[in-house]
């Protein structure tokens, strides 16, 4: 049953800082998102999510919060958000924003206080543990940043604060009711200025076990290994997430909140969106991604080698979320986001770049489930190549490229690993028209290197565009079955994405070829009304005939 008005959106993702650049120098920002939001409303969003745009030395870009109620000076005044607001508002549409609250910048003046004086009721807002007991670090828990989860007191004191990402990111102590209430005020001061919605970071990180707990490892050493047991969905994030979210819904009922739960599995997913728990409305999984290992180089670190989707592990998958939620809540329906390469870089076909967008788009999209699609993606954007290691701002790359070197892997081919995988390689700028700089700026980009020949107006003339398939899709998703139908997984062969969504009174089959081989397949009605097809695909009777990356969305009679 659909009882909010977020039942029924599509999400649109935009990365303040790659989307429009208004004031000329290379950064996107504010007045240039308000500028594109009658952009979205024409391709079908209704909800836009904002990456933090709040103050912050930009670390992390924007995730390290130094004033959570100014905004970054970068992106824009509080003025041009309130203009924002108004703008999304006059368009009937929904704004939601980032919500860092697992950790602060170093910079953040809590941060500055409890280093400056360790007897201030700042200290506490923080992690602090004394060394090991040979003077080290308290423990072997590693940072999703790589290296230890511990940095000593830069004042000089002999404790370690804790850091799960950066170590100019502290985490904050959420233990303290009073860092409960300051992070409850941040909420209530956006969520008054006019925001639908909170989408909340790394939520599942907010509870850590007792700090002199090690991770076993066989050689006794002490190199930082990623524990999740000790600071992932521990119990206590189920009442740190309630006691945040029942005081917002408790005055504003219709604030959506969609946690950012990165190693769910569909039980805890269950978990994290029960109705009635005053906990997450949604969440935002990694765990229905599989990629194929299995040509993985074994002569050098995998981490950015790039592999195929194991299309098999992934319809799996999503099967395993779709039955665990069909009573619960919404799946949420994405691609890609700012964390992860790009779509049609990580799973389309150069050979069919238009057609395996589209088959990709079809296979999810129209899935029971909330659709959030990452800027560009409905262009069909490819990652940004970069020339220099340092554009991927990440201290874990050395460490592969060095891995790969000691394999004699050239410069090319470290690069070309790295641009098609990593994050920082799906953050290129937005791509408008055909201008210098795509129409992203007149100033160079914060960001830039080689980019695909693609760019939004001259998708807006092409009626054949991945744009007006998207928007064609998107408008389909608004349509009876799907706006509450179930997910019915349908059996197919390996390399076929097909499934039922079924309102209990209509039914729509969705059939997808997800490779460059032509395959048949079995309808399980005789065909009414073919509602989307694309790729050339056809069908007569019970029999579809897909080529390479077709797909076919069809209605019972
Ligand atoms: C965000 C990342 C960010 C991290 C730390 C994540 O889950 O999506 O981009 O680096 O939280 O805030």
């Amino acid at each position: 049953m659909r009882k909010h008005w977020y039942d029924q959106q599509t999400i649109y993702q935009i990365y303040p800082k790659s989307f429009n650049d208004s004031n000329h120098d290379g950064i996107g920002d504010i007045p240039g998102i308000t500028a594109k939001i009658p952009y979205l409303k024409q391709l079908g969003i209704t909800t836009i999510w904002l990456n933090p745009i709040y103050q912050s030395p930009q670390v992390d870009n924007g995730y390290d919060v130094s004033d959570y109620y100014q905004v970054d000076s970068s992106l824009g005044t509080m003025t041009d958000v309130e203009t924002l607001i108004k703008t999304v508002y006059e368009h009937g549409m929904y704004l939601i924003f980032d919500f860092v609250l697992n950790h602060t910048s170093d910079q953040h003046p809590w941060f500055k206080q409890a280093l400056a004086d360790p007897q201030s009721k700042y200290r506490d807002y923080y992690l602090w543990q004394d060394p090991a007991a040979d003077g080290g670090r308290p423990n072997n828990w590693g940072s999703f940043f790589g290296g230890s989860v511990w940095a000593k007191d830069p004042a000089g004191g002999s404790q370690y604060y804790f850091h799960l990402f950066d170590k100019r990111m502290p985490d904050l102590n959420w233990k303290n009711p009073a860092v409960q209430q300051a992070m409850r005020d941040v909420a209530e001061f956006w969520v008054e200025k006019g925001i639908d919605g909170l989408r909340l970071d790394a939520f599942i990180h907010l509870a850590k076990a007792d700090f002199r707990q090690t991770y076993p490892n066989r050689t006794g050493d002490s190199t930082p290994i990623i524990s999740d047991m000790f600071y992932a969905h521990l119990p206590k994030v189920h009442q740190y997430l309630h006691d945040f979210v029942a005081v917002i819904k408790a005055k504003h009922p219709d604030t959506y909140v969609v946690g950012e739960a990165s190693s769910a599995d569909p039980h805890l997913m269950v978990d994290y969106t029960t109705p009635g728990t005053d906990e997450c409305d949604q969440v935002i999984t990694f765990r229905t991604f599989a990629d194929d290992n299995t040509q993985d180089d074994p002569s050098f670190s995998d981490t950015f080698q790039p592999r195929p989707m194991d299309v098999t592990a992934y319809k799996q998958n999503t099967v395993g979320i779709q039955a665990a939620l069909a009573d619960t809540s919404l799946p949420t329906l994405y691609w890609n986001n700012h964390d992860m390469a790009r779509v049609a870089t990580r799973y389309g076909d150069p050979d069919y770049p238009q057609a395996s967008a589209k088959a990709l788009a079809t296979a999810l999209y129209l899935q029971r489930g909330i659709p959030i699609i990452y800027y560009g993606e409905e262009l069909g954007l490819t990652n940004i190549r970069y020339h220099d290691i340092a554009d991927f701002e990440d201290q874990t790359v050395p460490t592969f490229v060095a891995s790969a070197q000691a394999a004699g892997k050239s410069k090319v081919e470290i690069m070309r690993m790295l641009n098609q995988t990593h994050k920082m390689a799906g953050r290129g700028p937005m791509q408008w028209d055909n201008t210098v700089y795509h129409g992203f700026s007149d100033h160079l980009p914060w960001k830039h290197g080689d980019t695909d020949d693609m760019n939004a107006q001259a998708e807006i003339a092409d009626p054949d565009s991945i744009y007006h398939y998207y928007q064609q899709l998107l408008q389909l998703k608004q349509c009876a079955p799907f706006t509450n139908g179930q997910f019915i997984m349908l059996g197919s062969a390996e390399q076929l994405f097909t499934y039922l969504i079924d309102d209990g009174q209509k039914q729509a089959a969705i059939v997808c070829n997800l490779s460059a081989q032509a395959q048949t397949y079995l309808l399980p009605f005789v065909g009414g009304k073919v509602l989307l097809v694309q790729g050339g695909a056809t069908y007569r009777g019970r029999q579809v005939t897909l080529p390479a990356w077709s797909s076919l969305v069809v209605k019972s009679a």
